[in-house]
């Protein structure tokens, strides 16, 4: 059941757009409110008027209306909702999505929105399997976009294939998917991710390989599982995922700052890969003298956040979980880490260049908690996030 939650449904140009009339209808009968914006496209098919009536809401198709923006801005409209839903999703609203045009109301909702998208897509078979198409949809599935379908069947076209939008009570039942309340409901995670940039001077830094693939995963598993996430990340390769309140940082001593303003926090997982150390930047761009004498940097140590944060007396997190990338004794070294640090757990794994772990798909870790070391086998990283997120729920149920 949908009770409380709001959706703002986008309903792009399309035959299936009579569809997601039913769809308004059936989310109103789980409990969900609806707000429903139509683009130029969908007017053609279905009436504001119609969205309208069946949602009992204003319904939105301009983004130069000054009288929405006087009520509700855009980025206020785009982010009120629990979900965003696209149905349907046309290759071309697609195409926008991925390119992040905003040309129009609902192109520039999606763009500015930061809570949960949902895409139903509907089209002609030909268009869904385009080369063109297909990159799209790779590119907003690697941006964290859900989608259900399309179907396979007979088009409205006369053509039969994938294509055809899926059916109102089964995006209904992807919807209240999305929004389940989970084991996680009500607790807050700060999570940290990615490299840190230390400045050597004002064009200049020192960082590492951390693409943060693994700390966006685990993101996403813990919010996936009900919990309010706060994301804090250093400057990674891979997007922070949706649905989750992101604070970018560039140096260690920016992440300690900002995870010290998220908490308190019921649970804290410090995934990032943090420098050890910081340079003393020089104001100015530093310059070969002539002399063909290398410049000294002057390195002092940084705040070890984990440490700090397993070692506070009062309003430390109940769960507090490291990281520990390693190249050699990976489990000794590990749990003489956990000890040293004061964390509840350690996530150990092996980074030598020849398990392609560091920047790949996969990872292989060892937990290791108090009672000892639990090994996990090899899978990608949205696995081993998942798996890591039920045990967090496990022990902070
Ligand atoms: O000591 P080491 O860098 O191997 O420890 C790794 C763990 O400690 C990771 O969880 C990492 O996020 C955390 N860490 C930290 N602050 C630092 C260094 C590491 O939070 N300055």
């Amino acid at each position: 059941m949908l009770h409380g939650k709001r959706i703002l449904l986008i309903i792009g140009g399309g035959i299936a757009a009579f569809k997601s009339l039913e769809l308004i209808r059936l989310i109103r009968k789980s409990g969900g409110s609806v707000t429903p914006v139509l683009t130029r496209a969908a007017q053609e098919f279905v009436t504001p008027l119609s969205a309208s009536a069946l949602a009992a809401e204003k319904v939105y198709t301009s983004l130069f209306d000054l009288t929405d923006e006087a009520e509700m801005g855009h980025i206020e409209l785009s982010r009120s909702a629990d979900l965003v839903v696209v149905a349907p999703a046309t290759a071309d609203l697609m195409a926008k999505m991925a390119g992040g045009h905003a040309d129009d109301l609902a192109s520039t909702l999606l763009l500015a929105t930061d809570t949960p998208v949902l895409v139903a897509p509907a089209m002609n078979v030909r268009m869904w399997l385009n080369p063109a198409n297909q990159r799209n949809v790779a590119t907003l599935e690697a941006d964290g976009v859900h989608r259900i379908g399309p179907d396979e069947g007979d088009m409205a076209c006369g053509e039969y294939g994938p294509g055809r939008m899926s059916e109102p009570a089964d995006i209904l039942g992807a919807i209240e998917a999305r929004l389940a309340d989970g084991p996680l409901t009500g607790q807050h995670v700060v999570v940290t991710s990615g490299p840190t940039h230390e400045p050597i001077d004002p064009v200049r830094y020192i960082a590492n390989r951390s693409s943060g693939a693994q700390g966006t995963a685990l993101a996403l598993a813990l919010s996936g599982l009900g919990a309010r996430v706060t994301f804090v990340t250093g400057p990674a390769s891979v997007p922070p995922p949706p649905g989750v309140s992101v604070v970018r940082v560039e140096t260690a001593n920016e992440m300690l700052a900002a995870v010290r303003s998220a908490l308190p926090a019921d649970a804290a997982v410090f995934a990032a890969a943090v420098a050890d150390w910081h340079v003393e930047a020089a104001k100015g761009k530093i310059k070969k003298d002539g002399s063909g004498k290398p410049p000294t940097l002057k390195l002092s140590e940084n705040p070890d956040i984990l440490a700090t944060v397993s070692q506070m007396k009062k309003g430390r997190p109940k769960l507090v979980v490291g990281f520990a990338a390693e190249t050699d004794d990976v489990v000794a070294n590990a749990t003489a880490k956990r000890k040293r640090k004061g964390c509840d757990w350690i996530v150990a794994n092996d980074v030598s260049p020849e398990t392609g772990i560091m920047g790949g798909h996969e990872n292989a870790v060892t937990v290791i908690d108090a009672e000892g070391a639990e090994e996990w086998p090899r899978a990608s990283k949205e696995q081993v996030a998942r798996r890591l997120a039920q045990r967090i729920a496990d022990a902070l149920a």
